[in-house]
Parts: C-alpha cells; sequence; structure tokens
C-alpha cells in the first residue's frame, strides 16, 4: 500500500528451542503471516492472549530482531537490523515502567541519552529539548533532576514516552503501556498519548491484551491468535 510510515508483509519468527539431551529442537512459531500497514497519525491495535506474538511483532518492527521471513517496510523502505536511520523512525514504549528506566540515572540524563548518541546538538540545546519535551509530556521542570524511583507508576510512563519521543519518531510502538497502572491513571495515559498523536502526527502500533483499553484509541484493530492475525477490522 502506499504511503505507509510501517508496513509488514508476510512477517514471520520462528525461534528454535532446545528441548533437552533425548528430544529434537523444537520450532516456535512465534509470529507467522502477518501483514499489515500503518498510515501517519492512526492508531493500529494488536490484540490477543498472552503468547500469541505481540511482544515478538514489536520487537521485528522496532527493528530489534529480524524476521525469519517477510518484509519489513518503515517509511516505504525495506528495513534491516543495523540502519540507524531507519531505526530512529520507530521507538518503543514498554509495559514496566519500573523496569524501563534506568534507577541511576536522572531523567534529565535519560532524555538526554538518545540526543547524545544519535545527533550533534550541544550540551545547551539538548538541555532545551529536553524541557520542552518534559514539559509537552505533563512533567515539571524540578523532575529534570529526579531519579525514576521518586515518581509515581504514571509518571514513570510519561518518562518512557517523552524518551521514545525525543528523536521525533514517526511511528510509535506501545506494548501494553497501560497495563500496570491503575484505571484513574489509564485514562491519563491514555489521553496523554492521543494528545501527542495529534499534534506531532505520530502512528501508534498499540498492543494489548484486551479490547477494552484500545476502544478509544484504535482506528483499526488486529486480532491475533497463535502467531497469526485471525480478524482485522475498524
Ligand atoms: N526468544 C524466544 N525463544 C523461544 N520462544 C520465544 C521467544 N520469544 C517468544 N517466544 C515464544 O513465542 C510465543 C509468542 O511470545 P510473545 O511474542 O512474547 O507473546 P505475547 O507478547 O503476545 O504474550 C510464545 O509462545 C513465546 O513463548
Ligand atoms: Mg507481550
Amino acid at each position: 500500500m502506499t504511503g505507509a510510515v510501517l508496513e509488514g508483509r508476510d512477517l514471520a519468527r520462528f525461534y528454535t528451542v532446545n528441548r533437552g539431551l533425548f528430544k529434537a529442537d523444537a520450532t516456535v512459531k512465534a509470529l507467522n503471516g502477518v501483514s499489515f500497514s500503518l498510515h501517519s497519525g492512526k492508531t493500529l491495535a494488536v490484540v490477543g492472549e498472552s503468547g500469541c506474538g505481540k511482544s515478538t511483532l514489536a520487537r521485528l518492527v522496532t527493528m530489534i530482531e529480524d524476521p525469519t521471513a517477510g518484509e519489513l517496510l518503515i517509511d516505504g523502505k525495506p528495513a534491516r537490523i543495523g540502519d540507524r536511520s531507519l531505526r530512529s523512525q520507530v521507538q518503543i514504549v514498554f509495559q514496566n515502567p519500573y523496569g524501563s528506566l534506568n534507577p541511576r540515572q536522572k531523567v534529565g540524563t535519560i532524555l538526554d541519552e538518545p540526543l547524545k548518541i544519535n545527533t550533534d546538538l550541544d550540551a545547551g540545546s539538548r538541555r532545551r529539548k529536553v524541557e520542552e519535551m518534559m514539559a509537552r509530556v505533563g512533567l515539571r521542570p524540578e523532575h529534570h533532576g529526579r531519579y525514576p524511583h521518586m515518581f509515581s507508576g504514571g509518571q514513570r510512563q510519561r518518562i518512557a514516552i517523552a524518551r521514545a519521543l525525543m528523536l521525533r519518531p514517526k511511528v510509535l510502538v506501545l506494548d501494553e503501556p497501560v497495563s500496570a497502572l491503575d484505571l484513574s491513571i489509564q485514562a491519563q495515559v491514555l489521553n496523554l498519548l492521543m494528545d501527542l498523536q495529534k499534534e506531532m502526527g505520530l502512528a501508534y502500533l498499540f498492543i494489548s491484551h484486551g479490547l477494552s483499553v484500545v476502544h478509544h484509541i484504535a482506528d483499526e484493530v488486529m486480532v491475533m491468535y497463535l502467531g497469526r492475525p485471525v480478524e482485522t477490522g475498524p
């Protein structure tokens, strides 16, 4: 399809698992024939029970792993591991805001890191970008020098979202981003994500194990079962 920022063509990912000395190795087909296309400003929800391949899809799409078969296109270009310019276009927010942030780094350092590694900006301009992004996700300036453990789960997820957006990606993969949060906080984070999408024209691949969460946010839903899409619709 034309104009998609992210496209999967028959993506598959198999793992070989060793079953011990006296048994042959087995092949786990974590993902087996997944196709989709995602456009700017739109949200594709991927829904399915635990073990159906959602996180595997997230790892392929963020180029953490290569597919066993099939093709991934980012902005119309074939994506392969090691392509740094394409890789920065797709960023990820994980489910667990407690495990995904380095506890020894201050918020300012966490948000500065992607800029430091991937851009030539000087310290002053990086600092301005960090402060802008903090304001955008609802963090206060004094949070800059604080450590992750000093924040609630919802605020930590705001930090993770800010970090994912520092390089201005076109696509954000959200792997169950609110599942670990209290219900009241879930709504706040979902609203933030919808505002950011509108402002920045982001495309979301929103992974969830239930339909209730994606109800408000999704333009299209793909239901997966045992590594395959079983139903796709608005
Ligand atoms: N590195 C791996 N090695 C072997 N099997 C794996 C690996 N990663 C995932 N799997 C298997 O692939 C299937 C899909 O896993 P996953 O993508 O994590 O599902 P979900 O995120 O939907 O819960 C599961 O059966 C899981 O055990
Ligand atoms: Mg998962």
